[in-house]
């Protein structure tokens, strides 16, 4: 149940792209050049378009100009008095044109205004899917005539009604109101509209006619706009625009020219007007006019991952291909090699026969799979200007509809900005309980229950990865001793994630900032500590080998181990955790974590594998038994890491001076030389002799399951598994011996663990 809980929020995460970057990061990448005006009034100007000579592309074609006394401020073509109410990077812009009017009176005076005749740059050309011309009016016709090409063209519309009661709303098929569509690569706009009687039929209800042309969508027709179009000064219209006037092939011979940059950006040619545009490829976004305009698209990555191309993250071997999946790959066998059984690797086909026969249904299957992509990509073609739409129609709708289902098996995911802000006393100092570099976290009551809430500090591009990342490692992992996280809110500035509050601080508190033995209830006694190690070693052993893909923590210490009442354990904060595939344990990635719990191998060459967890895990070893905070400046200069410090004093056999005063009683002396002693291979310095976590949790499950009985060596053999028995091999020393020694001088050769790497897995 939890399971399938786990795989709905994965569902709801791959949904997301679509709200996510609509509603919470518009626009997260720079649309103009440096130090160039990318806003007038909340217009935004992305280049190519520009307000100056320099921030421009190719002047005067792009050229803007923003009045910014009116208000609010006004964007124009050029110099002109053509006004821009929006412009889009897929290619769109629009524009506000004023209605043509023609009015009569009574008396015989007619009044009318013919909105200024439109001549746009070369560069634009009116969209022929998107306008209407459209005329008002009970007795009235009218033109729309300009050149398209290198021709002109003229069509026209007729608008008539006796009476009111006839106009209909919402149709404008001749009755009231005629609409026309225009011509594909129209640039000269002239209207022009006659009546046929001066009105005078009609004049009791109908004395101006209007002709203009218009976005369809921002024009729903109503009988009252034959009378209340008069206070409407503008109407937005759509033009195209696009680079140059020539094609793809020629604008890239030309490179000093080619607008399209960077390695992500592509060329496209529009299906109306001249010239080409860019647009970043698949998995990008960002502005393609820009050097390295176009950035990764995280939500498009998270979506699906092409494992294929990056060879750390499949394990396919080099007798297979790999084949993507959305969520995964397959390894499948080259031709002429076959899988010998399952979970095998690929060999070589052996008979002749089979050979044929795997090539000829290789074959099939290529036949099928070239019909397929054809197919795929026809339909890619013929969707692909509205695919951004669909995904988000789709995305939105299947997102309620998972909602709604989860919803009824009352989890909650999906927070509202509004609910939190009311959970937090809106965001109020009082409310916060922690605070550092990824952000802040607050205290929250919802539906009376106490939750955390981790607020990013910023929507940069790191910070948006690492709350990406937090979410779906922790949607994969289900384990009592990770804390759990109960949903997120996408809607604010930035991505909110809610918790559940662990109530008893963290473990590093514990440690280091409260007075040794004030309350006994509080103290962290041995059996406390030694379970509280435990907890953390198998959670971290679950996430190396038992949860679904490998998840390396990264930033294993003791301020990310909560506790609750019961000193139960609970580990947080995977915002710089990695997923890595067990086959490919060596992941090359820039050095992240916490100095002194900082695994040095991998400081040094930047290997990340689970190794790094077991040495981090050792150093809160060295906290649990010592009480002393790892790195400290108020200490002397061999002190300062106390990791080290630690380890000097284990090898000269003085561990006893080291260890924690209010852990240390006679009868687990024992116990706390053993942990001790995990610590040190816990620490080595080569990851190889390092145990694996799964050994670690094991000694320490076996050395509570010990110390619950009295303590007597001949019972040892019994109690170890089998696992334990090789992890403890002494060399020389038989287990008695090892069991017997009890003094503080503590020989260091018989308690030395050795681990036996190669059987590791
Ligand atoms: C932007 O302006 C600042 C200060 O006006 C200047 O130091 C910087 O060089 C400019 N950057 C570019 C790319 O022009
Ligand atoms: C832009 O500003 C105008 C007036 O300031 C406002 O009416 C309009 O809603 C704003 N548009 C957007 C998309 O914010
Ligand atoms: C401009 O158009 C885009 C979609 O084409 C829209 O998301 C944006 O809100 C519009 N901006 C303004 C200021 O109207
Ligand atoms: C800018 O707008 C104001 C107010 O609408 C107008 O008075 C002024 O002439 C305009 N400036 C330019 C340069 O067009
Ligand atoms: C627009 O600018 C150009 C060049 O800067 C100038 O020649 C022209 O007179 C200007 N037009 C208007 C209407 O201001
Ligand atoms: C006709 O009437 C209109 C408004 O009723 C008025 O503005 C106009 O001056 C009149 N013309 C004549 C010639 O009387
Ligand atoms: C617009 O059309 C009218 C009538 O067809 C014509 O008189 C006028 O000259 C045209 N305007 C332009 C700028 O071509
Ligand atoms: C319309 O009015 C004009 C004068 O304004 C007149 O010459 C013409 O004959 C009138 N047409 C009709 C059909 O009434
Ligand atoms: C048309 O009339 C309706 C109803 O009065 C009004 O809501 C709408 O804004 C009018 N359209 C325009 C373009 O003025
Ligand atoms: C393309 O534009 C250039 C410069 O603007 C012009 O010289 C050329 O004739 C145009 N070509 C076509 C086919 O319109
Ligand atoms: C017209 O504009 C719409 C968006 O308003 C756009 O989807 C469409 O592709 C444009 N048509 C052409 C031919 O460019
Ligand atoms: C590759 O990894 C998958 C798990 O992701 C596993 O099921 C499969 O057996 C592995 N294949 C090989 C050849 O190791």
């Amino acid at each position: 149940m939890g399971i399938s809980k786990e795989i709905q929020f994965i569902i709801i995460l791959l949904m997301l792209p679509t709200t996510f970057f609509v509603t919470s990061f518009p626009a997260d990448f720079p649309l103009a050049k440096p130090n160039c005006t990318d806003k007038c009034g909340n217009i935004s100007i992305p280049y190519p378009f520009g307000t100056t000579q320099d921030c421009n592309y190719q002047h005067p074609y792009f050229w803007v100009t923003c009045n910014q006394t009116s208000n609010p401020p006004k964007l124009f073509v050029w110099n002109s008095t053509i006004e821009i109410s929006n412009i889009s990077l897929d290619g769109q812009l629009k524009l506000l044109q004023y209605i043509s009017q023609d009015c009569y009176f009574q008396n015989g005076t007619r009044n009318t205004y013919n909105a200024p005749f439109i001549r746009l740059p070369l560069y634009m050309t009116v969209n022929n899917t998107a306008n209407r011309f459209t005329i008002l009016g009970c007795d009235t016709y009218g033109f729309i005539t300009g050149r398209r090409q290198n021709r002109n063209y003229e069509t026209g519309c007729t608008a008539m009604c006796d009476a009111l009661d006839d106009l209909e709303q919402g149709s404008c098929t001749g009755v009231g109101c005629c609409q026309t569509s225009i011509p594909k690569d129209v640039w000269e706009v002239n209207l022009t509209m006659r009546s046929y009687n001066n009105n005078s039929d009609v004049w009791a209800f109908n004395k101006c006619n209007y002709a203009f042309l218009v976005e369809e969508s921002a024009f729903k027709f109503s009988p009252e706009n034959l009378t209340n179009l008069d206070a409407v000064e503008k109407l937005p219209m759509v033009v195209d625009w696009a680079i140059g006037n020539g094609t793809c092939e020629d604008a890239s011979a030309n490179s000093s020219s080619y607008a399209c940059k960077g390695l992500h950006s592509e060329c496209y040619k529009p299906t109306n007007g001249y010239g080409y545009r860019c647009r970043c490829t698949v998995g990008y976004q960002g502005n393609p006019y820009l050097d390295e305009g176009c950035t990764q698209d995280y939500m498009m990555t998270i979506a699906d991952i092409n494992e294929c191309i990056d060879s750390t993250l499949n394990n396919c071997t080099e007798n297979e291909y790999c084949a993507n999946t959305v969520g995964g790959f397959h390894c499948k066998c080259k031709k002429g090699y076959k899988k010998e059984g399952p979970g095998q690797g690929c060999v070589h086909g052996q008979s002749l026969a089979y050979r044929l026969a795997a090539g000829l249904a290789l074959g099939v299957i290529v036949m099928l799979l070239v019909i397929c992509l054809i197919y795929l990509e026809l339909k890619r073609r013929s969707s692909n200007e509205d695919k951004k739409k669909n995904f988000l129609q789709n995305g939105g709708t299947l997102l309620q509809e998972k909602l709604k289902q989860i919803e009824r098996n009352t989890a909650r995911l999906i927070y509202s900005l509004t609910e939190l802000r009311k959970a937090t006393n809106n965001f109020h100092e009082s409310m916060i309980i922690g605070q550092g570099g990824f952000g802040t976290v607050y205290k929250g009551i919802i539906e009376n229950k106490i939750v955390a809430i981790k607020q990013s500090k910023e929507v940069s591009s790191n910070q948006v990865d690492q709350f990406v990342n937090e979410i779906v490692v922790l949607s994969q992992i289900n384990h009592k001793n990770v804390v759990k996280l109960l949903g997120c809110c996408l809607e604010g500035q930035v991505p909110l994630l809610v918790y559940e509050f662990i109530s008893n601080g963290t473990l590093y508190e514990h440690l280091h900032c409260k007075q040794p033995k004030t309350s006994n209830d509080d103290f962290l006694n041995w059996d406390r500590r030694l379970n509280i190690a435990l907890e953390t070693a198998g959670v971290l052993s679950y996430l190396h080998t038992d949860a679904f893909t490998t998840i390396i923590h990264r930033d294993v210490k003791s301020s990310n181990i909560l506790l609750d009442n019961n000193f139960t354990a609970k580990v947080s904060d995977f915002g710089a955790s990695k997923l890595v595939h067990l086959d490919q344990p060596h992941l090359t990635i820039s050095v992240q974590g916490t100095f002194g719990y900082l695994d040095p191998e991998y400081m040094e060459t930047g290997q990340l594998t689970e190794k790094s967890d077991v040495y981090s895990f050792g150093a809160v070893l060295v906290e649990l038994l010592t009480g002393m905070r790892v790195i400290s400046r108020n200490r002397p200069e061999e002190e300062k890491n106390f990791v080290m410090f630690f380890l000097s004093k284990l090898r000269g056999k003085r561990l006893f001076d080291v260890l924690d005063d209010g852990i240390v009683r006679e009868e687990n002396k024992e116990q706390l030389i053993q942990v001790a002693n995990l610590a040190q291979v816990c620490l080595n310095r080569k990851g190889k002799d390092r145990p694996t976590m799964k050994q670690v949790a094991m000694e320490l499950g076996g050395l509570k399951r010990d110390g619950k009985h009295p303590w007597a060596p001949e019972n040892e053999h019994n109690y170890k598994s089998q696992e334990m028995e090789y992890l403890l091999d002494d060399g020389s020393n038989s287990k008695d011996d090892y069991g017997n020694s009890t003094s503080a001088g503590y020989d260091t050769s018989r308690g030395h663990l050795i681990l036996p790497m190669n059987d590791a897995r």
